[in-house]
């Protein structure tokens, strides 16, 4: 069998002419959403990230601002950045773009996430918004876990009554995409590290969500036939290409659909960022009710 490649540039692309309607309605009312990044740092992966993140905001007609801070920045300033962001109308969405600098700990980086209006929440990592979706909420969901779901519905599998396995329990990805399964009525699992015989578990799945960050970890054999898989990963393996969680080439041959790295979820994340950012500003602009698309 040789799997469908689920091409998230072209889902995300279809997603962005989706939106066009939705900006144009919101231009009419003298709308423009507004997005702000915090960049705080010189991680080079984080500098392409926003840099993907602002083009795609300016493409579509936003408003993009970028605040960049050095490495050695206070926390406080940073507050100080996402309290003035906070007051400022022109801007609907705020992210703060992770990680921090070194020296700012776990405990600063919550407090600042914590920090940012959860109505401005664009990237859904605030409490608020992470308490509404296991509530069943309208709230802002993070980006990657949406993107997510938009790639599931793409392949044509409905996740209702199907067992989804989510390989990784981060707050950012794996606990959100599990609860966007379970809305979805799939049955879920949630692995991590110390799950015992990952392989048996992941052989159960109809959808596999791979969220680890080790290069071509999931393996062919690991795979019902037949079955979506989804990969998260961005890593580079010892010859330095970038890669996913998944053996992709070998997976493809066993799975129904799969997503590519680069050119899967990475472009969904971003679309579904510019999606939070325009439903901000809708909300404000008393377009909708306040009510989200929980996908
Ligand atoms: N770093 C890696 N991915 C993300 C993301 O989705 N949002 C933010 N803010 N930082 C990230």
């Amino acid at each position: 069998m040789s799997a469908r490649i689920l091409d998230g540039k072209a889902i995300a692309k279809q997603v962005e002419s989706e939106l066009a309607q939705r900006i144009g309605a919101l231009s009419a009312r003298g709308v423009t959403p507004g997005l702000a990044v915090v960049l705080a740092g010189d991680d080079p992966a984080s500098a392409i990230y926003v840099k993907h993140k602002e083009r795609a905001a300016l493409r579509l007609g936003l408003h993009a601002r970028t605040v960049t801070l050095p490495a050695q920045v206070e926390p406080s300033t940073v507050a100080a950045e996402i309290d003035a962001l906070n007051a400022d109308d022109a801007i609907h969405g705020i992210l703060v773009q992770l990680p921090l600098p070194a020296g700012i700990g776990p405990e600063e980086t919550r407090a600042l996430l914590q920090r940012v209006d959860p109505d401005k929440d664009v990237d859904g990592f605030h409490p608020v918004n992470l308490g509404r979706l296991v509530a069943g909420e309208p709230g802002f969901v993070a980006c990657t876990p949406s993107g997510c779901m938009r790639l599931i519905a793409e392949s044509g599998v409905d996740p209702a009554g199907r067992h989804a396995v989510v390989i990784g329990r981060s707050v950012i990805v794996g606990k959100p995409m599990a609860l966007l399964l379970l809305a979805a009525d799939a049955t879920v699992t949630i692995c991590h590290s110390r799950t015992p015989d990952l392989p048996a578990q992941v052989r159960a799945a109809d959808i596999v969500v791979a969220a680890v960050g080790r290069a071509r970890m999931v393996q062919a054999s690991w795979i019902k036939p037949g079955a979506v898989v989804i990969d998260v990963g961005m890593n580079r393996d010892a010859d330095g290409r970038l890669c996913g969680d998944v053996d992709t080439r070998a997976v493809a041959e066993v799975a129904g659909a799969v997503t590519p790295v680069p050119g899967g979820v990475g472009p969904m994340t971003i679309a579904g960022l510019m999606q939070n950012v325009v439903w901000a500003a809708e909300r404000r602009a008393g377009i909708v009710p306040n009510a989200a698309t929980v996908e």
